[in-house]
This record gives C-alpha cells, structure tokens and sequence, in this order.
C-alpha cells in the first residue's frame, strides 16, 4: 500500500474540496470540541446553526464553565441526547479547576474529562492540537475498511482498535488535521454508506474495495 500517495491524494483532495463550516475558521479547541459533540448524534446542517448561536453565548471555557446549566440546556434545545450538554458544563468546570481554562493537550488529561471519549479525544488532538492520533467513528471505519478490504464487523466494540492502529500507521505526521478531517470529509461526501460516488473519489486507485468491487458489501455491520 503507497501510504504518501495516499496521504498526497486524500489531503490534496481534502484541501480543495473541504466545506467551508465554522469550526473549521481557526483551531482553537474549545471550538473543535464543542463541533466534534455536537456532531456526534446530529447532522452537519442541523449542527451549523446551533454551533453558532453556542458559541456567541459562551465564546469561552469560562464562559460556558460560569454559565447556569438551564441556559446551556436552552441553548442546547432542539439537539437532543441533553447528557451531551450537561457533560460539556461540566469538562469546562474541570478544566478551569484543574487546568487554568485552557484544553489540555496530553492525550490522558484530555481523555480524563467527562463525555471526551477516544473519538473526541482524538479529533481534539488531531485537529487543535496537530497530534498523529486517530479519530475513528462510523464514518471513518466504513471508509477505511473499503479502501483496506477490512472485514471486521464494525458492531463489534473492540474493531474500532483495529481501526485506530491502521489510523496511526497510515495518518499524514506532517498533517494529521486534514488527514483525519479529509477521511471524514470523505465519508460525508463520496464514500456514502448506500451509493459512494467512487467514480470522483480522489483515492480510488488506493482502494481494494472498487478494485474488486465490494464497495457495497463495507463495512460489514452485524447488529443494527
Ligand atoms: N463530523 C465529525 N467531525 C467532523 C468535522 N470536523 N467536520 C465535518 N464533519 C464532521
């Protein structure tokens, strides 16, 4: 497998084509990361306009750390799963208690906080902080297990390791960022679940998938 053409192709594509969303304006990590809860149950056009009218109303850490919790509720109103919101008050409480208001960039201090899982934690890292670490949901095992022919069932708790270290063997060192974000990217816009657009995907001729024509058979995915 050509890991740099790969890395070229994908980043190349990526740099291009990426949407132009609002958590993408800078790299600040309390934006990455309130972007990477909020899209974690909810699509990117619902998310566009609550991500906004969040963070005019806590710009900050401390803001949101200073807030009462039935206004982060209100403002979180219309996206659902609330456990979302009322984790996120509570990490910015920790990280003003134990880290002065600013995200920590140490992998297991920042996975330390609550509701930051290995996904969250890795799209912090990668995306804020310039770190090779993975960031693996739904949307990055169906694309990467197309393009490496990978057969695991994603339903499975323990594939999404098997995931995370072909992520850190294959992720740009150079820029994990637009590595990690052009598999996302990639995800949302050509390599859909029901119909991926392979004829105008920027990595095809790395993928096994439409070299043998299983693109529709990946990822395999047991239990609904
Ligand atoms: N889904 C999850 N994270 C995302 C991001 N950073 N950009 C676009 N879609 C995403």
């Amino acid at each position: 497998f050509d890991i740099s053409g790969f890395q070229g192709d994908l980043i190349g594509w990526y740099s291009n084509e990426k949407r132009d969303l609002p958590w993408r304006l800078n790299r600040d990590p309390y934006r990455v990361w309130i972007s990477e809860i909020m899209l974690q149950q909810t699509r990117v056009d619902t998310v566009i306009p609550f991500y906004n009218r969040f963070m005019e109303k806590f710009p900050t850490i401390q803001a949101l750390a200073d807030a009462d919790e039935q206004e982060v509720l209100k403002a979180w109103e219309g996206l659902g799963y609330y456990s979302r919101a009322r984790n996120l008050q509570t990490a910015a409480r920790e990280v003003v208690a134990l880290h002065e208001g600013k995200m920590p960039s140490v992998p297991k201090l920042l996975g330390a906080l609550k509701g930051i899982g290995p996904y969250t934690k890795g799209a912090i890292l990668s995306i804020a902080f310039g770190q090779p670490e993975p960031a693996v949901d739904g949307n990055v095992m169906r694309v990467l297990s197309r393009i490496l022919e990978i057969d695991e069932d994603i339903a499975l708790p323990k594939t999404r390791k098997t995931f995370e270290a072909l992520v850190r063997a294959l992720i740009s060192h150079e820029d994990p960022s637009s590595f990690n974000q052009g598999l996302m990217e990639l995800g949302a816009l050509i390599c859909t679940p029901q119909s991926p657009m392979c004829l105008f995907c920027p990595v095809q001729q790395h993928c096994r998938a439409f070299h043998t024509g299983r693109q529709l058979e990946l990822p395999v995915k047991s239990k609904a």
